[in-house]
């Protein structure tokens, strides 16, 4: 397993930019100059380089291989290694293509809810009409969600905007090992919480 080199960052973010992947972010962070971000499954400080004329405090939830070479590659940013254990409050809570390797649903928004961030920023989230269900990634478990059980279990927020983001179906339904005509739909969203 690698992690994404700091080299590397500027191009990436240059060409997620250009195809709306970071969108709802910017427009969250758009009146916000201080700004604490927890980026769940976030690897590298992506979040930081493109909010450049931001300040930005990054904190990075990440499986402990990848918090161990982050914490090397990336002084600047607090790695945990356990939901559980990130601190109790943020102005943003996002993720990136990584709320599908999350254990449990539940426990996962019932974390951010508690951390009581002005916005929940996900992106890349792979969703079904059907029932929330678990499939595999090589190994790896990875589940495709109801948005409905996203949005229950966020009782504290309000989704205020839902975009279909293009990505290639037959190549995803292919590393998944399921019928290529299978529906699903990839995701970016974002909630404004309600309480603030
Ligand atoms: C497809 S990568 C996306 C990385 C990053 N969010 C980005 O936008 O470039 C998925 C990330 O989720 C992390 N991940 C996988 N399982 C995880 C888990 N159970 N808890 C937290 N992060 C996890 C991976 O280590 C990886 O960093």
């Amino acid at each position: 397993m690698g992690i994404l080199r700091r080299g590397a960052i500027d191009s990436i973010v240059k060409y997620r930019l250009a195809l709306g992947w970071y969108d709802h972010l910017i427009e969250c962070t758009k009146d916000l100059d201080d700004i604490k971000i927890l980026d769940v499954g976030g690897e590298a400080p992506t979040v930081t380089h493109l909010l450049k004329d931001k300040k930005i405090i990054l904190h990075i939830m990440d499986l402990p291989e990848m918090c161990g070479l982050g914490k090397r590659e990336y002084t600047e940013v607090k790695y945990f290694e356990d939901l559980r254990l990130v601190d109790t409050s943020y102005d943003i809570i996002t993720n990136y293509a990584s709320l599908m390797y999350m254990d449990s649903l539940e426990e996962t928004l019932e974390i951010f809810q508690s951390c009581n961030p002005k916005y929940l920023v996900f992106g890349h989230v792979i969703t079904t009409k059907e029932e929330t269900y678990t499939t595999e990634q090589g190994k790896t478990p990875y589940r495709i969600y109801n948005m409905t059980d996203i949005i229950e279990n966020l009782p504290n927020f309000e989704l205020i905007e839902q975009k279909e983001y293009p990505i290639n179906y037959d190549r995803l339904t292919s590393k998944l090992g399921l019928e290529v005509d299978t529906p699903l739909k990839c995701f970016n969203f974002y909630f404004r919480n309600k309480t603030i």
